[in-house]
């Protein structure tokens, strides 16, 4: 998730029975290019099994990205699913997922050029999904080996309810491994899921930044994940934007709309860490 999935809360979520964590969403042509954006990605031998997710529109950008990044990483996966106007202009995103041609090419390359695991994430076709079901199967083709389906269009809100047929379609579809993504908050959202598309595997991201814990079981945020968390990102040096809005999501469920109004506006790490320990008794330090 751009912005949120770093080192610190990947080690986080895998705590609480995360299996597979990916990278944000990595532009392919500025990784490739700029040493200093290359900075932004950092690993280690916990960080493990890590997907890095690139967004590309063209074979060359990818490929090499995906070259540099593959000592680093346990997979690479192509984002297909972006669906912000910009990313659409750029010819990234969900652009891809309607241009099963385009996809072919980069898959392509990639194979070509790394020896890791390889995947796509996609969303269903905004209005026929026998293009959503050619673009699986080249993808497939192609040697991918699991793909991600995001059971919405790029048109569609995030609170729209998935589409399990479209999900189920992409998996009755391809033999390799299909995980499902969209709407999955709790452990009963997971088993729906399977219940009705018969998939591989869950992706969840909102419901995560919520609840780090869900996929161990737990129906709100512990706040022994919160204090897991506050320490990791103090140990990986996050920055405090980045901190404060993870705890905004944490703490959603629990603070009241009062608290949460301080909360919001707190303007540094120590006021964070003084905020932890008043309210929680969340002892943290710098
Ligand atoms: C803050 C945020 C950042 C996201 N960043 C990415 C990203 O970098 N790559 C990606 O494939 N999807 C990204 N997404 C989309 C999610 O992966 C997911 O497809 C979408 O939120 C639906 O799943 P959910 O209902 O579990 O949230 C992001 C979503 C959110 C809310």
């Amino acid at each position: 998730m751009v912005r949120y999935s770093k080192g610190a809360f990947r080690e986080l979520v895998r705590d609480y029975d995360v299996d597979i964590a990916y990278t944000p969403m990595i532009l392919a042509d500025v990784f490739k290019s700029s040493a200093f954006a290359r900075q932004d990605y950092t690993t280690n031998n916990s960080d493990c099994p890590v997907v890095v997710q690139f967004a590309a529109h063209n074979p060359t950008d990818f490929a090499q990205a995906a070259e540099l990044v593959a000592p680093y990483a346990d997979g690479i996966d192509l984002n297909c699913g972006c669906p912000q106007k910009w990313a659409y202009k750029e010819c990234i995103g969900a652009y891809l997922s309607e241009r099963p041609e385009a996809v072919q090419d980069m898959l392509h390359a990639i194979k070509s050029a790394v020896n890791i695991p390889c995947s796509i994430k996609i969303r269903k076709h905004p209005s026929d999904m026998r293009k959503t079901v050619e673009l699986v199967r080249r993808a497939e083709k192609m040697g991918v080996d699991w793909i991600t389906v995001h059971g919405r269009t790029r048109h569609q809100k995030s609170t729209e309810p998935v589409d399990y047929e479209a999900i189920r379609l992409v998996k009755e579809s391809v033999s390799i491994p299909v995980l499902a993504n969209g709407g999955i908050f709790s452990i009963s959202d997971a088993d729906t899921m399977y219940y009705k598309t018969a998939v591989n595997g869950v992706m969840s991201a909102r419901g995560l930044l919520q609840n780090p814990a869900l996929f161990a079981g737990y129906a709100q945020t512990p706040l022994t994940s919160v204090e897991k968390y506050v320490n990791l990102a103090l140990a990986y040096g996050t920055p405090f934007f980045i901190l404060h809005h993870h705890l905004i999501f944490m703490l959603e469920s629990v603070m009241s709309s009062v608290e949460r109004k301080t909360f919001n506006c707190l303007s540094s790490t120590p006021a964070i860490l003084d905020h932890l320990l008043f309210y929680y008794g969340i002892k943290c330090t710098l």
